[in-house]
């Protein structure tokens, strides 16, 4: 990429003005509308019925969307019941301006997850602020958004410093999903640990490299220093409200469920389920992962060192038992 390119991508980011995405199939409107942001210089989008609009977003995303309700073939309850419902647009906030009145239809657009409801005709200076403020809540989510993108870039960076254990976290968070589907968990608690596996190690970032990539038999000192980075992770996210979900299993994917692991000696009644889902998952991949000391076992054998160990402490036996059956089912002919 050339220096100018940068350059031109720093300089569209800061300039960059809110784009407002009108949807009315009333073309008047539209134009009533535009003419009222017109001082404000944003960038502005026209879509003139539900279909038209819900590609449009599709392909360049608005940060805020005014959409009428009675449109031909997609009606507005629907381009905001699709948008609302969809993780990737859910946060682009919506305003209702229609023509009726009656309040059932503001509660059925509330229900709908739409941010707020004019009536038409409308006031001009009412509709700015209330655009301005839902604006300037998106910029408040796209900046929570970018410090979870360093996160989990830092993540990634980790990856390329554990040289030995390159594509674990990845894995780890693969056979967790795949456990937690098993156990019948809702799919937020599913999209929780999905991620937060994939942050598990996090705090090896603070770990010394000599020691995490230390081909010999570690010290108790660099065993203990290695040990430090559920905690270390702990204290790297919890800054971030939005990973408050993430910290148990940063924190606790390696404690026991006999109270003898680290950091907090915690018991299995005590342990939260994504944390005993991640520490199993874990230690699959720790055990089928080749390291430059050793080959990694095949998951069968794995299956069965798991059946063997199940009731010494270390993992849950019900989510043992599970994880022993699928592994036995995928890797049957393998
Ligand atoms: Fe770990």
């Amino acid at each position: 990429m050339s220096a100018a390119t940068y350059t031109s991508l720093i300089t569209d980011e800061v300039q960059s003005v809110p784009k407002v995405l009108i949807v009315d199939d009333n073309e008047t409107n539209v134009e009533l509308i535009c003419m009222h942001l017109k001082p404000l210089n944003y960038q502005i989008h026209k879509a003139y019925d539900g279909d038209q609009a819900l590609q449009m977003v599709a392909k360049d995303e608005p940060d805020l969307i005014l959409l009428d309700l009675m449109m031909p073939r997609i009606s507005g309850y629907e381009v905001c019941q699709r948008l609302k419902s969809d993780p990737k647009t859910a946060l682009i906030p919506i305003i209702i301006i229609t023509a009726l009145r009656e309040l059932d239809d503001k509660i059925k657009a509330m229900d709908l997850g739409a941010d707020d409801f004019l009536i038409k005709p409308f006031n001009k200076i009412e509709l700015l602020t209330r655009i301005r403020s839902l604006l300037r809540m998106k910029q408040l989510y796209d900046e929570l958004d970018h410090s979870e993108s360093v996160v989990f870039a830092l993540a990634e960076t980790l990856e390329a410093k554990d040289i030995y254990t390159r594509g674990h976290s990845e894995r780890v968070s693969k056979y967790s999903v795949i456990l937690a589907r098993e156990l019948g968990l809702s799919v937020e608690e599913i999209e929780v640990i999905k991620k937060g596996a994939l942050l598990h190690d996090i705090g090896k970032i603070g770990v010394k490299d000599t020691v995490l990539n230390k081909i010999d038999k570690l010290t108790p000192e660099e065993i203990a220093h290695i040990r430090t980075h559920p905690a270390r992770g702990f204290e790297i996210c919890k800054t971030l409200k939005s990973f408050k979900k993430f910290l148990p299993i940063i924190r606790w994917h390696h404690e026991r469920i006999d109270g003898k692991g680290h950091p907090d000696g915690l018991t299995g009644d005590q342990l939260p389920v994504a944390a005993k889902i991640c520490s199993v998952a874990d230690a699959f991949d720790a055990m089928t992962s080749n390291r430059p000391y050793r080959k990694g076992i095949s998951p069968q054998q794995a299956a069965s060192i798991f059946e063997r160990e199940m009731t010494t402490g270390q993992w849950e036996p019900e989510i043992v038992k599970i994880f022993i059956a699928l592994v036995r089912r995928s890797y049957k002919d393998k």
